[in-house]
């Protein structure tokens, strides 16, 4: 079985660097007894140095980088300088960014730069609501599509994706894990019209309120290939536990 990939997304905490040294401390705890899985850490971008010299077996990813590669863009961050930072993974189109005014086309450019760089891409994609009409699948294949334009089936066999249905995000509750099976099957199955065969090997990670109580069931049930994780990724005690489920998965 490939292995899972567990992503922890800090996004604006902890709100100084010893916390996050203590926190990338406690995580490459984690990371250095598991097999199974590969942990990542998302930690804000001041962190990203510092934190990198306590980590061996935990990757480092940003939340964000700029599409302007140099220049007068004041308060911008470029990918060169996280990778030089020891990035090798970004998240790209989180809800949260969408919501700060990120386009679907904007993400586009940033898939297309993150993959000329040599960075993963984790491209978050996802339905602010549903319905019983469907409509939520249009969002998931508008999304997708855009954000894959032009990228060739070499470049795709290294893109992730994470699904996060908004309103689970930052909540009390999780998708059902059964209808998060479904998504990812769908999600699979939409890419597999574009890239073919080799799409059902793409890793598909879940994210919105992923937590100790739930995480078992959306590995076994929702057969997930990894989770994105927010608040819990701020936790090391739940996150090991989170770990110790895919860890245990036959
Ligand atoms: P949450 O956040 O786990 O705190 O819901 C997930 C995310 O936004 O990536």
């Amino acid at each position: 079985m490939a292995k899972k990939l567990i992503v922890g997304n800090w996004k604006l905490n902890p709100q100084t660097l010893d916390g996050a040294l203590a926190l990338a401390k406690g995580t490459e705890k984690i990371a250095s007894r598991v097999r199974k899985t590969s942990l990542v850490i998302c930690p804000p971008y001041p962190y990203i140095s510092a934190v990198r010299k306590t980590l061996k077996k935990t990757a480092l990813g940003s939340q964000n980088f700029s599409i302007e590669e140099k220049g007068s863009h004041t308060g911008e961050v470029a990918l060169s300088m996280l990778i030089s930072c020891g990035t090798t993974y970004s998240l790209i189109g989180h809800s949260e960014r969408r919501t700060r005014g990120e386009t679907d086309l904007n993400i586009k450019e940033k898939v297309a730069l993150a993959l000329r760089s040599g960075i993963i891409p984790i491209i978050c994609i996802g339905e602010t609501e549903r319905n019983t009409n469907g409509t939520h699948l249009g969002v998931i294949e508008q999304q997708l599509t855009i954000a894959l334009q032009g990228i060739g089936e070499a470049d795709f066999k290294k893109v992730c994706i994470a699904y996060e249905p908004v309103w689970a995000i930052g909540g009390n509750s999780a998708m059902e894990p059964t209808d998060i099976h479904e998504m990812v099957m769908y999600i699979k199955k939409f890419l597999s019209t574009i890239y073919g065969k080799s799409a059902w090997e793409t890793l598909v990670l879940y994210g919105g309120a992923v937590n100790r109580d739930n995480a078992e069931a959306i590995f076994k049930i929702g057969n997930v290939d990894g989770l994105l994780i927010g608040r819990q990724s701020l936790l090391p005690e739940d996150l090991s536990q989170i770990v110790d489920y895919a860890e245990k998965l036959k």
